[in-house]
């Protein structure tokens, strides 16, 4: 069998970066090949270049066995190569039927004149999302009113839309909830039953596991090895990406708790934040579980002012502090670092150096600018603790790998030396290499430098792995608490979940 997708001695160079060196790929039909390395490895350059977005300086690429060139996506488009790319690429304003057929309307002939048949465009994005076994979605609503699982759904079905024979995702799940995760997949296992081929990038290796036949992993641009997935473990597979083994990727230093740092007394915001107290105390990492929808974020975002609360207290370090803005929340020494750091958290133009020191010029408010020297040197201090890759504290940060970018704005939130730390999905993309890491900076942080860290997550070992109390939201309220050393992955999935429901929570 010839495969349908053949990459041989692939590389591509950036500015400053060797992003990919000498990389094989080979992928059959119906099959479906994990893609994986460490943020930066080389993954989304090399689906890039199948994909025809990037030409490779050097190297052959086979489909059906004939070499092709690509000169834009286009002509990659036309051979029935699709790709959803990391950062979703749906306009807000228009339909779902405009989206999937954005580029590619079917026309029809007035006289000579060739105009978009509108009817015609709703009646196949209907057809095309019930091959999906989509049902339920209005093809004339606003693409910005859908929640992101329904508009991960758009955005397959619009690659979709030309008749694919490859579908790339790159991390597809990473903004995922459960049971979206559930019905991507049901997707996947229909395009490959159907015979598409399908790459498949994830930091996730349990879905490697559940969903892949071949898995190749890239290391610092370079080719490392392709296997079947049966033949190897995650272990394995760890140690292939790093390099190493990481014997811990809960680096938990124990905690002897202080006085509190945070109070939060009744609080309420409608809808999603209900009678919320708990407290957390210097030097203690304390974890909020719960489903997505379950009002974590949005108690996070109470606390740190962008949605004040409606009635309740919040006193840090003892004194009631009435937290209006973000900026207040700041200057009371409070850091956050949301769950879609894309959007809120960094300056996409400008480079690592400014955006790491934000935060502190934020905070400082004495201190009308910073030495450029100082900013350099804090820069420099990321990108080795939480191995940034980037050729200099000067890189544009719209350049850099997506994990990357998230973990740019982890350390710019950690330079601001706050009191307390709220951290939303912390290692949420980011390779399990830099997880370890961001771990133990964690620790660290609470423990010897007697920060209050409040973190939510939506892996329970995380949450099981690196908190000292566990807090379970459920509907707006907080349901359960447990100490780390009563809490267990039953005890708290059990509590996440209201009576009627019966959605898997992921290990
Ligand atoms: N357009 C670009 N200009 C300059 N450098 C780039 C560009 N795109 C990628 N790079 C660099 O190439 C390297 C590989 O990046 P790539 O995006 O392929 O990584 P990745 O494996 O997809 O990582 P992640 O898991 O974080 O998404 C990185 O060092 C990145 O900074
Ligand atoms: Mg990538």
């Amino acid at each position: 069998m010839t495969p349908i997708l053949q990459l041989d001695n692939i590389s591509k160079q950036f500015p400053g970066v060797k992003a990919l060196d000498n990389v094989r790929f080979e992928m059959n039909t119906g099959e479906v090949h994990a893609l994986l390395g460490e943020n930066g490895a080389g993954k989304s350059t090399l689906i890039k270049i199948i994909s025809g977005v990037y030409k490779p300086d050097s190297g052959v690429m086979r489909f059906d066995g004939q070499p092709v060139v690509f000169n834009n996506p286009r002509e990659a488009q036309s051979k029935g190569i699709a790709t959803i790319y990391q950062e979703l690429s749906l306009y807000p304003e228009l339909t779902v039927a405009e989206n999937i057929f954005m580029g590619h309307a079917p026309k029809r002939s007035i006289g000579p004149l060739k105009v978009i048949d509108w009817k015609t465009i709703n009646e196949r994005a209907v057809e095309l999302l019930a091959s999906l076994h989509i049902y339920d979605m209005d093809v004339r609503r606003k693409v910005g009113s859908l929640n992101v699982g329904n508009r991960q759904r758009v955005e397959i079905a619009k690659a979709l839309s030309i008749n694919a024979r490859v579908l790339i995702m790159d991390e597809p799940t990473a903004a995922l909830t459960e049971s979206d995760v559930e019905q991507l997949f049901q997707i996947v296992r229909l395009l490959k039953e159907r015979n598409v081929g399908i790459i498949y990038i994830s930091h996730r290796l349990q879905e490697v596991f559940e969903l892949a036949d071949r898995v190749t992993v890239l290391r610092d641009g370079q080719y490392v090895d392709t296997r079947p997935v049966s033949e190897t473990s995650e272990e394995n597979l760890i140690s292939m990406m790093v390099g190493r083994t990481i014997d811990n990727l809960f680096p938990k230093l124990p905690a002897a708790p202080g006085k509190p740092v945070l109070e939060v007394r009744n609080l309420n915001h409608a809808p999603l934040t209900k009678n919320v107290s708990f407290k957390v105390h210097a030097g203690e990492i304390v974890g909020i579980a719960g489903l997505v929808g379950s009002g974590r974020s949005e108690l996070a975002q109470v606390i740190f002012g962008m949605t004040p609360a409606q009635s309740g207290e919040i006193l840090i370090e003892g004194q009631r502090a009435d937290i209006r803005s973000p900026g207040q929340a700041v200057k009371m020494g409070i850091a956050y670092v949301p769950e879609d750091r894309g959007t809120q958290g960094l300056i996409k133009q400008m480079n690592i150096r400014e955006n790491a020191s934000m935060a502190v010029l934020r905070s400082l408010s004495r201190a009308s600018f910073i030495k450029f020297g100082e900013e350099r040197k804090l820069a420099k201090e990321s990108i080795e603790q939480l191995s940034i890759r980037a050729y200099s504290p000067e890189q544009i940060v719209n350049k850099l790998s997506g994990g990357n970018q998230q973990k740019v704005v982890i350390s710019k939130w950690l330079a601001s030396k706050p009191r307390l730390l709220i951290m939303d999905e912390p290692t949420r993309g980011i390779d399990v290499g830099a997880k370890s890491e961001i771990h133990r900076l964690m620790s660290e942080l609470a423990v010897k430098h007697g920060l209050a860290v409040l973190m939510i997550s939506s892996e329970l070992p995380e949450v099981l792995g690196m908190s000292d109390r566990v807090l379970v939201m459920r509907e707006g309220q907080i349901v359960a608490e447990f100490d780390r050393a009563e809490a267990t992955q039953e005890k708290v999935a059990t509590a996440m979940m209201s009576s009627g429901q019966k959605a898997a929570v992921t290990a």
